[in-house]
């Protein structure tokens, strides 16, 4: 049994959450799942990020105590990764109390790596990092994630001295040390890390005042960045308490866009504080919508709430481990949504499961025993993280199955009183759907959970057809 520790990304609560943010907690919720099931003992971090200038804003505009509003924003996030079945076992606020001090602790730390500066050049909010004068220029000035321009600004920061650790960092993502995958990102990264120059660490407080403080100095304010990254280890305790059970963490989930202070910022602070580096970064892909960014201006975003509510959490989660693949970009739509919840779930698993349990029931089968052992080429997905298609070979079981019935049409053997082999056909079966349906567990808990239900003691179909029909 090892211990396995696993993170995702804590997003920003300046709006609720919206189906993008399900990719970093459907896919760190079916590793974590996954390792369970092999025996593992896994440790599972969630939370939010309430700090900075664009979240104080938000709630200005609202005209709502800065407090009240990140309060009701983290808990309508961590209402919503509830609603999924993500089994995170902690869950952590920048606002923690507990992290604002622990967070001052790891930059007294850092210290020596640590200088004051000035800076001048141009910054986006939407962001909140400074943008060099080459991506403004390349931009036209003009931020695309945002569609804001670039403000730009003049003032003192504390900078963190990347150089001091470039070398380390470099070796560690070259010899795989800290595995960043997909490859072609770890090669992106690679190459960004070349010019990476030193980053700013904190922001007047003149400029930002909805943040932690910087220990010994009343006029700068961390930046959100490092107070964001930090919850990892201030999650575990440290450096109060020694956490050298579950970190290094086994597996950090953050989408593309993130990345860079995931593989630069992060590991430089780590290597400061003497701390090894993650084992592995899952870099994950964007969720479109219609083909396109989800954005508010375009009108295409999509309420996971809503998504969760037309279908449950079983449709919910397919769609998103199986057709939104695990590395690229992929599409949401309705339609497709609404194609895969009819034809594959109600029609391949939700028929399947009650076909055999009504057929096993008709003729008195009891299921005999097998053991289910994991087959090596699922093992071996799942252990490269390739969800989505380890997803595939589940499915590809499941539609194998339907095709064996109807090949082997047991409701025949049962009509021409072929007892002995309608017994050893049906238990086949049920067998080898309870093999997939192990396979489900990480994708498809509750879906899981009820089909084991149904074979677990007499067969009892279920009264209500697992996926009903649109
Ligand atoms: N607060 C930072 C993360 C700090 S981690 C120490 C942040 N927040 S975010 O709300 O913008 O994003 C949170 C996570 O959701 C990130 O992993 C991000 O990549 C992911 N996604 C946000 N929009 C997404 C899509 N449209 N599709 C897939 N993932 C997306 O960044």
């Amino acid at each position: 049994m090892s211990k396995v520790y696993i993170t995702t990304a804590i997003p920003y609560v300046n709006g609720v959450p919206h189906i993008g943010h399900a990719m970093d907690y459907c896919l760190a919720d079916t590793y974590a799942r996954y390792r369970e099931l092999i025996g593992d003992d896994v440790r599972f971090q969630a939370g939010t990020d309430e700090h900075g200038n664009k979240i104080f804003l938000k709630a200005k505009e609202l005209g709502e105590p800065v407090e009240d509003y990140v309060s009701k924003n983290a808990k309508i996030f961590q209402d919503f990764i509830t609603e999924l079945g993500v089994s995170y076992t902690d869950f952590i606020r920048t606002t923690d109390a507990s992290h604002e001090r622990l967070c001052q602790e790891i930059w007294k730390r850092l210290k020596e790596h640590i200088y004051t500066d000035r800076y001048e050049g141009w910054y986006c909010t939407g962001c909140e990092r400074y943008v060099t004068e080459k991506e403004c220029q390349e931009n036209n000035g003009v931020c695309p994630d945002h569609q804001k321009p670039y403000e730009k600004l003049e003032e003192d920061n504390y900078y963190l001295r990347i150089s001091d650790f470039k070398e380390q960092i470099k070796n560690a993502i070259e010899s795989d040390e800290m595995l960043i995958l997909p490859d072609f990102r770890k090669k992106e990264v690679l190459k960004l890390l070349e010019d990476s120059p030193d980053v700013s660490i904190s922001r007047p407080r003149s400029q930002l005042t909805w943040g932690v403080p910087v220990p010994d100095d009343e006029t700068q304010v961390m930046y959100v960045w490092i107070d964001a990254l930090t919850n990892y280890i201030t999650v575990l305790g440290y450096p109060d308490e020694n956490i050298s059970d579950w970190w290094p963490a086994t597996a950090q989930f953050v989408g593309k866009d993130i990345l860079r202070f995931h593989a630069i910022i992060w590991p430089a602070i780590l290597i400061g504080l003497g701390l090894p580096l993650p084992k592995v970064l899952v870099s994950h892909g964007m969720v479109l919508s219609n083909g396109q960014k989800m954005s508010k201006s375009i009108g295409n975003v999509v309420d996971p709430r809503e998504v969760l509510n037309r279908h449950g959490i079983d449709a919910f989660r397919y769609f998103f481990l199986r057709h939104i693949d695990t590395f690229a970009d992929s599409d949401f739509t309705w339609d497709k949504f609404e194609d895969a919840y009819n034809n594959e779930l109600a029609n391949d698993l939700g028929n399947l499961v009650q076909r055999l349990a009504t057929l096993a029931k008709k003729n008195d089968i009891v299921r005999g025993s097998a053991k289910l052992n994991l087959p090596d080429d699922y093992k071996e997905l799942m252990n490269n993280f390739d969800f989505s298609k380890a997803f595939d070979l589940v499915w590809e079981r499941i539609q194998g199955i339907n095709k064996k019935i109807d090949e082997e049409k047991p409701w025949s053997l049962a009509k021409n009183g072929e007892r002995e082999k309608l017994e050893s056909c049906m238990s086949e079966l049920i067998n080898e759907l309870l093999l997939a349906n192990e396979m489900l567990k990480p994708f498809l808990p509750n879906a899981a959970e009820k089909i084991a239900k149904v074979f677990a003691g007499p067969i009892i179909p279920p009264e209500t057809p697992l996926f009903p029909k649109a």
